[in-house]
């Protein structure tokens, strides 16, 4: 493409799960994070006025600053029709609004025949996470971008790991969320001594399911006790509650929330199939997914 012309372009970011670390992150501990299989396609033609769509979510003012950061990053003053093809559920903590932002970003590239390497992908996508919330840690972007199993840490980015790909039953609470007021929500507490404590052990066990990654009966107990932990960072709710102590009764090996927390989703390792089923069986909505292929 000659330079200064633009095509169409079309770019994917993929979801992600937090399987150990959540906002301890955020205070430079490692969190441990996998690509889910599904996350969001964008689709970039050049128009008349910029506008974006994304049937499955409608679309709200955050996100269309989040677009307009980008086409700063970018340095693209042509206007764009963007449509989103989204097949991860948004607000739920599985990183709908880093997966938007890299497909948004592989998309406008590609339009303006610009290749872009993963770092400048995360950097780029990175700015539209500052729309969200102006803290960041990167974790949501580098999974997005790469996918796969990486322990991230802020400041170093994601070391990928090699394993077989994990099963998880994910449940949706239904309540919508902010993370940008849930980390803010953390930030007040962060100098009390026991939230102190919960932030350094979480780190401490998500260096320890790394290595727990292929055994679901060792990365059970530590999924249970970083609920646990995070109860004391006050992110989680009654209805995340409730489903993790639906999930264990249902034969779970362990169960946490994922994500920021305050409503979004939970995870659970082990007989996925009953876990899914007592959750529907409770009203949630509910599915078994494969993470980190
Ligand atoms: O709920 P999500 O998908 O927005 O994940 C947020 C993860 C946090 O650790 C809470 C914040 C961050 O920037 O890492």
């Amino acid at each position: 493409m000659a330079r200064g012309a633009v095509g169409p372009g079309r770019g994917f970011g993929r979801g992600k799960v937090i399987l150990l670390g959540e906002h301890a992150v955020v205070y430079g501990q490692p969190a441990l994070a996998a690509g889910l299989g599904i996350g969001v396609t964008v689709r970039a033609e050049p128009a008349d006025v910029d506008s974006l769509a994304i049937p499955a979510w409608g679309v709200a003012e955050p996100i269309t600053a989040a677009v307009t950061a980008i086409k700063q990053a970018l340095e693209i003053a042509a206007p764009f029709r963007l449509e989103g093809d989204a097949r991860v559920p948004s607000r739920a903590g599985l990183g709908s609004s880093a997966a938007l932002a890299v497909a948004t970003t592989r998309a406008l590239a590609e339009a303006i025949g610009r290749a872009l390497t993963d770092v400048e992908i995360e950097r780029t996508a990175d700015r539209a996470e500052r729309v969200f919330h102006e803290n960041p840690s990167g974790v949501d972007v580098a999974l997005a971008t790469r996918g796969g199993f990486g322990l991230f840490r802020r400041g170093v980015g994601l070391e990928p790991i090699v394993a077989p790909p994990l099963r998880l039953a994910v449940g949706l609470s239904a309540e919508p969320r902010s993370t940008a007021a849930m980390v803010a929500g953390v930030r007040a507490i962060a100098d009390r001594t026991p939230v102190q404590r919960a932030i350094a052990a979480l780190g401490e066990l998500a260096t320890a399911g790394r290595d727990a990654l292929a055994d679901p009966a060792a990365l059970g107990p530590l999924f249970d006790e970083a609920h646990r932990l995070l109860q004391i960072l006050e992110v989680s709710t009654p209805a995340l509650d409730e489903l993790v102590v639906s999930a264990r009764a249902a034969g779970a090996l362990g169960a946490k929330l994922t994500g920021a927390g305050g409503g979004g989703a939970v995870i659970a390792v082990g007989n996925e199939e009953e876990v899914v089923a007592a959750w529907h069986a409770a009203g949630f909505e509910a599915f078994v997914t494969e993470v980190g292929a």
